[in-house]
């Protein structure tokens, strides 16, 4: 019997921004970890040559045999490249650094936009039972952005809370049109997420002031602090809810994961 609470598989979510070094991996990693920790079953789909989503979930680089890579560019089986993290309802396909050159080898492919859509469509997935798919895409709208937002139901955008956050967003926003327009009509905006925010500055204040004069409800109101855990946590190959469970950024981070279960509840009929 399909649950009926689960009717059309995983809840796929692209977190992206252009921007560098705004939190989308740290958001991925633990906010995985913390719908993950709520009982639900999650698989990180690490879409960044960076590799930090994968590094930071403790795969060693020698043990990436198979990765995205592979699985956009090469007849492969899920199971092949899903590998398990500490955590149990928390899974991984990870990267390295030979997807740097799969944005350039995939202009000649057909189907370059929707590979990541096809390969996550495969029945394969049924065998994970799945609630989530949370994707880490790199710092950049290229092609490996462009097929997250083709494979997504959403894209979750981190927002530093600093000067010239804003910027920068007007195309994003640009992209997820065109990407509405040309393949994927029902992509939605899960919301944006206000990170590294840090209440004794008057610019964080004025930062989630602008965001929310400008975007409205898309802002969740979960606020992600600045929080020396987050960045630590990474290093020891964990989420900050392994690492550090009372901390501010681990507390943070599983409002982040109720609120999100909450806008995402079916409304009662
Ligand atoms: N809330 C936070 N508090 C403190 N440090 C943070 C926080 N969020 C992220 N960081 C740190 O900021 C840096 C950038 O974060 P992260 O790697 O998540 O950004 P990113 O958007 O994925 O970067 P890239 O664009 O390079 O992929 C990292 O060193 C991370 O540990
Ligand atoms: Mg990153």
């Amino acid at each position: 019997m399909p649950d009926p609470s689960r009717p059309t598989g995983p809840r796929i979510i692209a977190v992206a921004n252009q921007k560098g070094g705004v939190g989308k991996t740290t958001t991925t990693i633990n906010l995985g970890a913390a719908l993950a920790e709520i009982g639900k079953r999650v698989l990180i789909v690490d879409l960044d040559p960076q590799g930090n989503a994968s590094t930071g979930l403790g795969i060693d680089v020698d043990d990436r045999e198979f990765t995205t890579y592979e699985l956009l560019l090469e007849d492969i089986d899920l199971g092949q490249v899903i590998q398990p993290t500490k955590s149990e309802n928390l899974v991984i396909i990870p990267a390295t650094v030979d997807l740097s050159s799969a944005d350039i080898e995939l202009i000649s492919n057909e189907k370059r936009s929707s590979l990541l859509h096809d390969a996550l469509r495969q029945t394969a997935m049924d065998r994970y039972d799945l609630d989530y798919v949370l994707i880490d895409c790199p710092p950049s709208l290229n092609l490996l952005t462009v097929n997250a937002m083709v494979a997504a139901h959403s894209v979750l955008v981190p927002l530093q809370s600093e000067f010239f956050a804003l910027e920068g967003l007007s195309q994003l926003m640009l992209t997820i049109r065109e990407v509405r327009q040309s393949a994927n009509p029902n992509l939605r905006i899960e919301g944006v997420v206000l990170t590294m925010f840090d209440a004794r500055n008057n610019l964080s204040g004025q930062v989630e002031k602008d965001a929310r004069d400008n975007l409205g409800d898309l802002v969740f109101q979960t606020l992600i602090p600045r929080n020396v855990r987050l960045s630590e946590a990474p290093s020891y190959s964990m989420s900050v809810l392994d690492y550090d469970p009372q901390s501010r950024g681990a507390d943070a981070y599983r409002a982040l994961a109720r609120e999100l279960m909450k806008n995402n509840a079916p409304v009662a009929a």
